[in-house]
């Protein structure tokens, strides 16, 4: 008896590569420092938009102080998101941006969002490198917008499948039960070896 060969795991579909990510990282950083001529608190979500934010950052023309939080990610079910790293800065009366990764659910950045609030902000916007408005459960504002993608699985360019990832240039769309079975399915197609 023979047995049927393996299918083949379709590989990651490239949704843009890191030259076309950078111009319009650079196109973000135009407009962010158009609207905010007298300087700008950028605050990232770790740890995925870490990447996006060190190239957004760069192309701003106007003072940027930079600070970070980190959350619980959203568990369904759960309903709860925590902070569990904590801005330094005090953004009272300041003009704030927060920097994410990709907005998916909406979840996350609307706890943000009203949790930066209550801080007392002059000004609170959203930038996103990936917005996936296929898949919002709450409205949120997103005020700059890097690439929209439909409903799929985005990795590369700060976004990670179980920690990897992150440091693969340009922005793939992969399956995610291809890699929960095994999470460095894409490991040789994303890396030189
Ligand atoms: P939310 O569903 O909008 O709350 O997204 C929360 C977080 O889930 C994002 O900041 C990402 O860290 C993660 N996430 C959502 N979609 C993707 C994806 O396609 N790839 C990698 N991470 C994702």
């Amino acid at each position: 008896m023979t047995s049927e060969p393996a299918a083949a795991q379709p590989g990651p579909e490239l949704l843009a590569t890191a030259e076309e990510l950078a111009a319009v990282v650079a196109g973000l950083g135009d407009r962010i420092s158009a609207r905010y001529p007298d300087g700008v608190v950028v605050i990232g979500v770790l740890k995925g938009s870490v990447i996006f934010l060190a190239d957004l950052v760069r192309h701003l023309r106007v003072p940027a102080v930079i600070d970070f939080l980190a959350v619980t990610p959203y568990l369904a079910g759960s309903g709860r998101i925590r902070l569990v790293k904590d801005l330094d800065v005090d953004i009272g009366g300041r003009d704030v941006v927060l920097v994410e990764d990709i907005v998916d659910t909406g979840l996350t950045v609307s706890w943000l969002l009203a949790e930066l609030s209550r801080r007392g902000p002059a000004s609170l916007a959203v930038a996103a490198m990936v917005d996936k408005a296929a898949r919002r459960l709450v409205p949120v504002p997103v005020d700059f917008v890097g690439i929209s993608v439909p409903d799929v699985f985005v990795i590369g360019s700060g976004l990670d499948f179980a920690g990897r990832y992150r440091n693969v240039e340009g922005l793939f769309g992969a399956d995610p039960v291809a890699l929960a079975a095994d999470p460095d399915v894409h490991v040789a197609d994303l890396y030189d070896r």
